[in-house]
């Protein structure tokens, strides 16, 4: 890492702790597909495992800041002003299929502000980080997004059904991709692999780490109508700043 903050270290090494368990269990999954009972208990149990995991190495090393994770909802300790936000596996679906891309997500928010952010794709072994003010890095390299100014030429992506997809697609050479992992998708908004992307029906901790490494990597963040409620509306759009305001104005025209 190029520079040494104390919380994302924390982050990471919980990070690292968990991925030793999604790697073996993912490794089982190819053999449950196959078999007649299907993956969806094992997948439930590794969510649950690699979520205890990321928990407590986190309040190993702060045991009095307070946790908001997807599966086991809300801890309120002593610290209400930091907290933790935790999916423990974002993109399930692509990891129920045994299919390689899939992240652990966690943020941290100090008086409700997201400070620091981890998006960590144990498959490809590709940590993206973030701190306020320090920039946002892909394993060691800093990353900022794409400086391309044309839609027409963009690469978009949207993790999730939704109806814009038909709309945008008309106005684009290559068609929007659907990844099925709204965390990945933000992440490589940030490191510039693609320009922009939107998601509909959005959980905090599914955007949480993926909202820093945007700001810090110079990308938008806004609902598809340009303004700032994006956890009210549950929606949200990343860009570069080149395509921003096309594509605002490209979902409201
Ligand atoms: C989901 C993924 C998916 C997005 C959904 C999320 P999960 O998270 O990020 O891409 O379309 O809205 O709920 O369930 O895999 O943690
Ligand atoms: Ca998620
Ligand atoms: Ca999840």
């Amino acid at each position: 890492m190029r520079f040494n903050s104390a919380n994302i270290n924390v982050m990471v090494k919980a990070s690292s702790q968990a991925s030793k368990i999604i790697i073996r269990d993912f490794g089982e999954l190819e053999k449950l597909q196959v078999s007649l009972k299907g993956p969806g208990d094992f997948v439930t149990a590794s969510d649950k495992k690699v979520e205890k995991i990321l928990i407590d190495e986190l309040q190993k090393a702060r045991p009095d800041y307070s946790i908001l994770s997807e599966e086991i909802g809300e801890i309120k300790n002593k610290n209400k002003d930091f907290r933790w936000i935790i999916d423990p596996i974002d993109g399930t679906n692509n990891f129920m299929h045994a299919i390689p891309h899939f992240a652990i997500s966690i943020a941290l928010e100090h008086k409700s502000e997201i400070i620091c952010g981890v998006i960590f794709d144990p498959i490809k072994n590709e940590l993206f980080f973030a701190e306020k003010g320090n920039g946002s890095f892909l394993n060691n390299q800093r990353i900022r997004v794409s400086s391309r100014k044309e839609i027409e030429n963009s690469i978009l992506f949207s993790s999730g059904h939704n109806e814009e997809y038909k709309k945008i697609s008309n106005k684009i050479i290559s068609p929007v991709r659907n990844f099925g992992s709204a965390a990945l998708d933000l992440a490589y908004v940030a490191a510039g692999r693609c320009d922009a992307c939107w998601e509909k029906n959005i959980n905090y901790w599914d955007i949480a780490a993926g909202l820093i490494l945007i700001k810090e990597a110079g990308g938008f963040i806004s609902d598809l109508q340009g303004n700032n409620n994006y956890l009210e509306n549950r929606t949200i759009l990343a860009t570069n700043s080149g395509i921003n305001k096309d594509m605002i104005n490209l979902f409201n025209s």
